[in-house]
């Protein structure tokens, strides 16, 4: 595989979709560089503070922008994972996972989570926020969306590469 080919990828996607392993996997196969955007954030301490409410770090977006450009700049075939959307106008593909309300209501109570925090991401699920916030800051032609649920995290994987040919298959 050619890994000389810029290639900036952005999996995305509500908690507990399978961002992590899919896209871990994913640059395994594909040669690139994984990058968690919550660690870069945790990392480099690019936060305001953290809401308890929410169960989640406030971000300082401005900061997070700068160093995602930073890094994006020094790397061009790069994988992140997050599920917020810090970047416009620099990722080929833009993949949205999905998961079965069912699965993804297992995967958030195998977790310590609050059941606010359970039923806010079921409901941020059934309402496809992820994928409208996506084509609504993104063009729209790289946004696809991925089911990963009844497949293995391989097949998942698969799939996002044959969205990859399609859309350009020079960079693989
Ligand atoms: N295709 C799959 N089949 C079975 N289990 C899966 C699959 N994909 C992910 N999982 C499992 O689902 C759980 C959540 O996956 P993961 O941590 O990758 O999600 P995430 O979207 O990165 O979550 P977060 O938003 O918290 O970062 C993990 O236990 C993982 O092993
Ligand atoms: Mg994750």
């Amino acid at each position: 595989m050619d890994n000389f080919s810029s290639l900036q990828l952005y999996i995305t996607g509500v908690t507990a979709t399978g961002k992590t392993s899919v896209a871990k996997k994913l640059c395994d196969l594909l040669n690139l560089s994984y990058l968690e955007i919550n660690s870069v954030v945790l990392e480099k301490g690019l936060f305001f503070g953290y809401d308890i409410n929410r169960d989640s770090v406030i971000i300082d977006e401005e900061l997070l922008t700068r160093e995602l450009n930073a890094i994006i700049t020094r790397n061009n075939r790069l994988c992140l994972a997050g599920s917020i959307i810090p970047l416009k106008n620099v990722f080929d593909l833009i993949i949205v996972l999905h998961c079965g309300i069912n699965t993804l209501r297992e995967r958030l109570s195998e977790r310590n989570y609050s059941k606010e925090k359970i039923e806010e991401n079921i409901e941020a699920e059934i309402m496809n926020i992820i994928y409208y916030d996506s084509i609504e800051f993104y063009c729209e032609k790289r946004v696809f969306e991925v089911y990963n649920d009844e497949n293995s995290i391989e097949e998942t994987c698969e799939k996002i590469i044959s969205i990859i040919g399609q859309h350009n298959p020079s960079i693989l």
